[in-house]
């Protein structure tokens, strides 16, 4: 195991009715003039909109609003938040709904803060300082509620990418799985194959001797595999969703990704994909991770072996091994249809003819330096442009 610094100091309030302490964990947490940003609406019709704005009443904190964060965040309404946040002197954002606005918040406290354009920190420069964040999460799928991560698309040339900084990390974040009960089945499977791909991004290490995260991680994909079904037949299942939702966060929060490479390989080809034809991320990650997997497995075949036997439960062909190893691939690609996940590029709107643009864009953009991507194994433009191709 590598050496390691961990610190994820997010104050979690989990359960029924947790959005009724809103008010009193912004308190806590320093907040008296507040910016409450959400998504479409879904948090509006559901009633918790209302339900949050009592709860800062009740603490006498004052708020303005803003609204509209669509999937895959938008640049635009970020300058809008950093204008409406300097203008109101706001010194807490809120985040009401899913990893999006989430995101979009993040960006918001951090820009607020900076001299220069917020962009700078998504083209690299670490974010040193924000606004204190708090978070009602909606949806369990991107991690962001426990992550030091944002990830915004620039409308200028549609380039969605990542930023980081422990400034990132929320001050407190209110999960009430009931709260995920209005989500449409096809959004559920997105957030599930999301937690999947951020368990597997951390499972494909190079590092050696990681049995306890090793193990970690089987059991969340596990639990994962075992919940799916239940809140897909079943949408308002709490207990499942409970499950699902608190996956969600140890997924990506990296207590399961500490003291090892990680890879990232699929969610790099996602962005690109969710970048230029709008897709939710996770559908995008449904279509990636088994061709990411199948074209790199022959890196670490035990890797993928191990998975396929202690997770997809697979019988070990010794003689054989990559024979379990694909058994296993083959058994996720299963699963993330049996979700009702796409798989393949058309189901998802991607194009053949895209193809040369999105490996380049990936290569050479933003997550790729000098033409390669590395992770779990260095792959270049002509790797990346046959790995799409196995996605048609
Ligand atoms: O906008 P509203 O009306 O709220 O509707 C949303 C949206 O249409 C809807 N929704 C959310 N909660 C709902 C609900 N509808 C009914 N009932 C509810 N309870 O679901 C749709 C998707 O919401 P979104 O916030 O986009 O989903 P998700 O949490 O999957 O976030 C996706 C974004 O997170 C990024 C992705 O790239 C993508 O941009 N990621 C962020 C990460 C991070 N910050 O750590 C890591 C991830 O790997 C990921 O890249
Ligand atoms: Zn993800």
């Amino acid at each position: 195991m590598n050496n390691f610094n961990f610190y994820a100091p997010t104050y979690f309030s989990f359960g029924k009715d947790a959005e009724t302490k809103t008010g009193s964990l912004v308190k806590r947490f320093g907040g008296s003039r507040v910016l409450i940003h959400y998504g479409g609406g879904s948090v509006v019709r559901s009633g918790l909109f209302e339900r949050v704005k009592a709860s800062l009443e009740k603490e006498a904190i004052t708020y303005v609003e803003l609204g509209g964060v669509k999937p895959n965040p938008r640049s635009g309404l970020v300058y809008e938040g950093i204008s409406l946040c300097r203008k109101e002197k706001i010194d807490f954002v809120l985040a009401v709904g899913g990893g999006s606005t989430i995101d979009s918040a993040k960006a918001i406290a951090a820009g607020t803060l900076y001299d220069g354009d917020f962009w700078d920190f998504y083209e690299g420069r670490p974010v040193a300082e924000a606004l204190p964040i708090g978070t009602v999460l909606t949806i369990a799928a991107a991690g962001s509620e426990g992550s030091p991560d944002s990830v915004i698309t620039k409308e200028d040339g549609m380039i969605k990418r990542g930023a980081s900084g422990e400034a990132y990390r929320p001050k407190f974040s209110v999960l009430n799985p009931a709260l995920t009960q209005t989500l449409p089945p096809y959004q559920t499977a997105c957030g599930i194959t999301d937690i999947i791909a951020h368990l597997y991004e951390r499972y494909l290490t190079n590092t050696k001797n990681v049995e306890t995260t090793d193990r970690m991680i089987e059991a969340l994909m596990l639990a994962m595999i075992n919940e799916a079904p239940k809140v897909i037949e079943n949408p308002d299942d709490y207990d499942a969703r409970a499950n699902i939702m608190w996956a969600g966060m140890m997924a990506h929060n990296n207590s399961c990704g500490v003291g090892r490479t990680q890879d990232w390989t699929s969610h790099k080809l996602e962005h690109e994909l969710s970048a230029l034809y709008d897709c939710a991320h996770g559908a995008g990650l449904a279509v990636v991770m088994p061709a990411v997997f199948r074209y790199t497995m022959k890196h670490d075949i035990t890797r993928f072996a191990k998975a396929a036997v202690r997770v997809w439960g697979c019988g070990m062909d010794f003689e054989h091994p990559e024979r379990t190893a694909a058994a296993g691939i083959e058994a996720l690609r299963r699963f993330l249809i049996s979700i009702g996940m796409p798989k393949n590029f058309s189901e998802l709107g991607a194009k053949e003819e895209d193809i040369e643009k999105l490996a380049h864009t990936c290569c050479f953009g933003g997550a790729g330096a000098n033409g390669t991507i590395s992770g779990f194994t260095a792959l270049t433009q002509k790797d990346v442009e046959e790995i799409y191709r196995l996605m048609l």
